[in-house]
């Protein structure tokens, strides 16, 4: 338990992917990170928020307004991060990342973290291969985020393709990288 004083923020997409988050968040309970999940609403059909809470054993966020927070769960959450992950990063908040849309709390917590950025993006071939998603993602790197895939592999739409999200401890490697240089 070594880590204990770096938060990571834990951010979850509405992809299939959000499956690995659950394995990533539980690593980076037992290495001694501090993380806080928060959760767009589409990722919330992906998995429960009752199982990212008891493994990151703190409350997950998802609202932009909620009264725990009196300054802005935005504003408090990105404060304690030193690290703000995105698994699975879609297509959509990628979008929202690449333009400046703040509508809900996740993209609302990127336009306001200062701590460095890490993406894992996940989709269908056809979606990644989009050019609006490639525009995207130069974007994205241009802006000073950094990106851990996707990689080429079996995707959940049945083909075989480029899109596939980073395993959790590529993920994990790419955090620790970024958090102790
Ligand atoms: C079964 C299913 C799987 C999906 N998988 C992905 C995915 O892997 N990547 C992606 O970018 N969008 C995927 N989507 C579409 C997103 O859920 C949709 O764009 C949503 O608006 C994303 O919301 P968020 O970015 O706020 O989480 C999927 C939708 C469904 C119904």
């Amino acid at each position: 338990m070594t880590n204990d004083h770096q938060s990571v923020l834990l951010a979850v997409g509405g992809g299939i992917a959000a499956y690995k988050s659950a394995i990533l968040c539980s690593q980076l309970a037992q290495c001694g990170y501090r993380v806080r999940v928060a959760m767009t609403a589409s990722a919330n059909q992906f998995i429960g928020a009752d199982t990212l809470a008891a493994l990151s054993g703190r409350p997950v966020v998802s609202r932009l307004f909620d009264s725990s927070f009196p300054l802005g769960a935005h504003i408090e959450v990105a404060a304690e991060a030193d690290l703000m992950v995105v698994v699975p990063t879609t297509a959509n908040l990628m979008a929202k990342f690449a333009t400046g849309v703040a509508d809900d709390l996740v993209s609302t917590l990127y336009l306001q973290a200062s701590c460095p950025v890490l993406l894992a993006p996940a989709m269908s071939a056809a979606m990644w291969e989009k050019p609006s998603v490639q525009r995207n993602h130069q974007q994205l790197q241009q802006d000073g985020c950094h990106f851990v895939g996707p990689e080429s592999g079996w995707l959940s739409c049945r083909l075989e393709g480029e899109g596939r999200m980073s395993e959790p401890a590529a993920i994990q490697e790419a955090i620790e990288s970024l958090l102790n240089g």
